[in-house]
C-alpha cells in the first residue's frame, strides 16, 4: 500500500521533477507567512522545527560565575527534515483525496484551489535533512543544514574554552543519514580551526550495547505493550476535525487518519517552505489535544511509561556517567553525540528529569500537572546538555535541555540549581539499579558487544559505517 502510494507520487513528480534548487522555489508562495507560525511548534510532536524549552524559572544556562567548566556532554536530534517515506506517504494520500475533489474546496482547505504545489516535490527527500539545496523557498528559516550550522556557532560561544589547545576530536553520529548530515554541518559550522574525525556508529542490532540507538538492539522492545492504556484516550478531537472539513466540502470523506495526517503534513510542510496553510485548520484545542496525545504514546513507547524505556536508555546515562568519573583522566573534554528523538526520549527517560513518577493520565489532559512535554524535550535539531563544572573545590553537574536548565529536582542544591557530582553519582546509580540492558534485552541474540565502548575506543576503531537512510 505505502510503495504503491510512493510509486504514484514519484510518477506524478516525475514531470516536474526539479533539476535545480533554484526550480524548486514555489510559485505560490506566500512569503507573508513565513516566520509567523511559532507558537503552535510545541504543539506538533515534535515535527515542527526547532524551539527552546518553553518554560524556564530564568537560571542562566552559562555556568555561575567563580565556576569553571570541566566537561560537557551532547546527546543532539538531527535537524528539521522531510518527513519518512512512511509518513510522508501518509500525508500524500491526503492530499491525493483533495487534489482529486470534485469542485473548488471551501473553508480552511480553500488554498488548494490556488494552484497549490505539495511541499515533497521529490520523493527522494522523504527522509532527508532540509538543507539549502532542497528546501522550497531561500527565505525559509528553518532550514535542518542552518540549524546544525546556529547550533555549533552557540557551542562554540558557550564552550570553547573546553575544547582548549584540543583542536582534533571526534564527533559520535548514528549511521542514519540525516543524523550524520546533522553531525557533518555542525562539525564543519566549528571552523577550519578544528579537525573533527566523525565517528559513524552503527545502528543494526549486531552492535548490541555499543551504539547510540540501544532500542533497535533491543529485539524484545514492544512499543505497544501499554496500548490498552492509551488508546483509551479520546480521539474526538480528530472526528471533530474531519466532520468540519466534510461538512464545508460536501462528499469530501475525510476520515479520523486524515486528520492526523494533517498534522504532519502541518508540520513538516514548515521545515520545507517556512510556513504550512494546512496548520490554519485547527483550533487550539484540538492542538492541545494532538500534543498530549503525543506526550501520551512517547512516554507509554519509549519514555518511563514503558517497561524497558528507561532500561534502554540507561546504556547512554550510563556511559555519560562515566565520562563524568573520569573528567581528569579523559584528554577529551567535550562529548558530542547525534542521534534520533526516541534514542534521546529513552536516555531521558533514564535521567529522569522528566519523569513524572506516576502513569499519565488518559481520561483527562492534565494541564497543570504535566512535565512530560515531548516535543519541548525532543524537537528537531533538540539539543540535551550536560554540563561539568568546578566550583571552589566541588564539581557539580546539571542539565540544560534546549536552551534552559532543568534541574534534578531532588538534587540541586549546588550553584545554578546544580548537583554536586558524588551526590549525582549515588542519583544516577539509584535510578539504573535493577536496570540491566543486556538481559533484559537478550543482547546476546543478536551481539556479543555487552556495553558501551565507542567513547573510549575510537580513536583505535575509527567507526565508519555505512549510512542508511531511516
Ligand atoms: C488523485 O489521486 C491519485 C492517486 O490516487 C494521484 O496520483 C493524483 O495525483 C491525484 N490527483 C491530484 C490532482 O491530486
Ligand atoms: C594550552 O596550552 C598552554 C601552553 O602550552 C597551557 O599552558 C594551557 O594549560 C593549555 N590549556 C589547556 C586547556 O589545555
Ligand atoms: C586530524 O585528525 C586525525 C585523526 O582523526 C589525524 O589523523 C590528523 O593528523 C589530524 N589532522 C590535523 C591537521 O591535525
Ligand atoms: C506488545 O504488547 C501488546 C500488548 O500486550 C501485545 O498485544 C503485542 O502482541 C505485543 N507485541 C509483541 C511483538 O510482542
Ligand atoms: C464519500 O462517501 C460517500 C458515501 O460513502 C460516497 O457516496 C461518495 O462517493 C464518497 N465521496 C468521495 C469523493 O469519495
Ligand atoms: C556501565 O559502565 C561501566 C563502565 O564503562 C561498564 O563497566 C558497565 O558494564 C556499564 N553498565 C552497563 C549496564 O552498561
Ligand atoms: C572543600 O573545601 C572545604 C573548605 O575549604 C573543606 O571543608 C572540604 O573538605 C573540601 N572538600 C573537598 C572535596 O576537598
Ligand atoms: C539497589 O537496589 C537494591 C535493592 O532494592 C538496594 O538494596 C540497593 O541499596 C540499591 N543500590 C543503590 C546504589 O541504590
Ligand atoms: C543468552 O543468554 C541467556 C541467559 O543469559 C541464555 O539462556 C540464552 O541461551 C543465550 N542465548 C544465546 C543465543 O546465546
Ligand atoms: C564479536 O563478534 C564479532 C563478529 O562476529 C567478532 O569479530 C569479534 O571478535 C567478537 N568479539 C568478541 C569480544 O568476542
Ligand atoms: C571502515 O574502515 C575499515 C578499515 O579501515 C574498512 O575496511 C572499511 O571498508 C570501512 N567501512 C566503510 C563503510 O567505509
Amino acid at each position: 500500500m505505502l510503495s504503491a502510494i510512493l510509486a504514484l507520487l514519484a510518477a506524478s513528480l516525475a514531470e516536474a521533477a526539479p533539476t535545480s534548487a533554484a526550480q524548486q522555489i514555489l510559485s505560490q508562495a506566500d512569503v507573508s507567512k513565513i516566520g509567523k507560525q511559532e507558537d503552535i511548534f510545541p504543539y506538533l510532536a515534535g515535527s515542527a522545527p526547532h524551539f527552546s524549552y518553553p518554560l524556564s524559572y530564568g537560571i542562566p544556562k552559562d555556568v555561575p560565575e567563580q565556576c569553571t567548566l570541566q566537561q560537557v556532554q551532547l546527546f543532539a536530534r538531527h535537524g528539521e527534515r522531510y518527513p519518512t517515506q512512511s509518513v510522508g506517504s501518509k500525508i500524500a494520500s491526503t492530499y491525493y483525496k483533495l487534489g482529486n475533489y470534485s469542485s473548488d474546496l471551501s473553508g480552511a482547505l480553500s488554498f488548494i484551489n490556488n494552484d497549490y504545489e505539495f511541499f515533497v516535490q521529490d520523493a527522494n527527500n522523504f527522509e532527508e535533512l532540509t538543507t539549502w539545496d532542497n528546501i522550497l523557498d531561500p527565505i525559509n528559516p528553518y532550514v535542518g543544514e542552518w540549524d546544525a550550522q546556529k547550533h555549533a556557532r552557540e557551542f562554540l560561544y558557550q564552550y570553547e574554552e573546553l575544547l582548549g589547545n584540543k583542536t582534533s576530536f571526534p564527533i559520535f553520529t548514528s549511521n542514519s543519514k540525516r543524523v550524520h548530515d546533522t553531525a557533518k554541518f555542525f562539525g564543519k559550522a566549528l571552523g577550519d580551526k578544528y579537525n573533527i574525525s566523525l565517528q559513524i556508529i552503527d545502528e543494526d542490532p549486531s552492535s548490541g550495547a555499543n551504539t547510540l540507538t540501544p532500542i533497535d538492539s533491543c529485539t524484545v522492545y514492544n512499543e505497544t505493550e501499554k496500548a490498552a492504556v492509551y488508546s483509551k484516550f479520546t480521539d474526538k478531537y480528530l472526528t471533530d476535525i474531519a466532520h468540519r472539513l466534510n461538512d464545508e466540502n460536501k462528499g469530501l470523506n475525510l476520515t479520523k487518519s486524515d486528520a492526523t495526517n494533517l498534522f504532519s503534513w502541518c508540520a513538516y510542510e514548515i521545515n520545507v517552505k517556512g510556513y504550512s496553510n494546512v496548520c490554519d485548520v485547527f483550533t487550539a484545542d484540538e492542538l492541545t489535544y494532538f500534543a498530549y496525545y503525543d506526550d501520551l504514546t512517547s512516554y507509554y513507547y519509549h519514555g518511563p511509561g514503558n517497561s524497558l524505556g528507561p532500561t534502554v536508555g540507561s546504556v547512554n546515562f550510563n556511559a555519560s556517567l562515566e565520562l563524568l568519573k573520569q573528567h581528569e583522566q579523559l584528554d577529551n573534554k567535550a562529548w558530542l553525540s547525534f542521534t534520533h528523538d526516541t534514542n534521546i526520549v529513552n536516555y531521558l527517560g533514564s535521567i529522569g528529569i522528566f519523569d513524572p513518577g506516576h502513569a499519565m493520565p488518559v481520561d483527562y489532559v492534565p494541564i497543570k500537572d504535566h512535565i512530560y512535554h515531548k516535543s519541548w524535550m525532543v524537537p528537531q535539531g533538540a539539543r540535551v546538555y550536560t554540563q561539568l563544572y568546578q566550583c571552589s573545590n566541588q564539581s557539580y553537574v546539571r542539565y540544560v535541555v534546549n536552551d534552559v536548565v532543568i534541574p534534578v529536582e531532588k538534587c540541586s542544591s549546588g550553584p545554578g540549581f546544580s548537583c554536586e557530582l558524588n551526590s549525582f553519582i549515588d542519583y544516577a546509580q539509584s535510578r539504573m539499579n535493577g536496570s540491566n540492558y543486556v538481559s533484559a534485552c537478550k543482547i546476546n541474540s543478536s551481539s556479543n558487544q555487552t556495553s558501551l565502548t565507542f567513547y573510549w575506543d575510537y580513536e583505535q576503531k575509527q567507526y565508519n559505517a555505512s549510512l542508511i537512510h531511516k
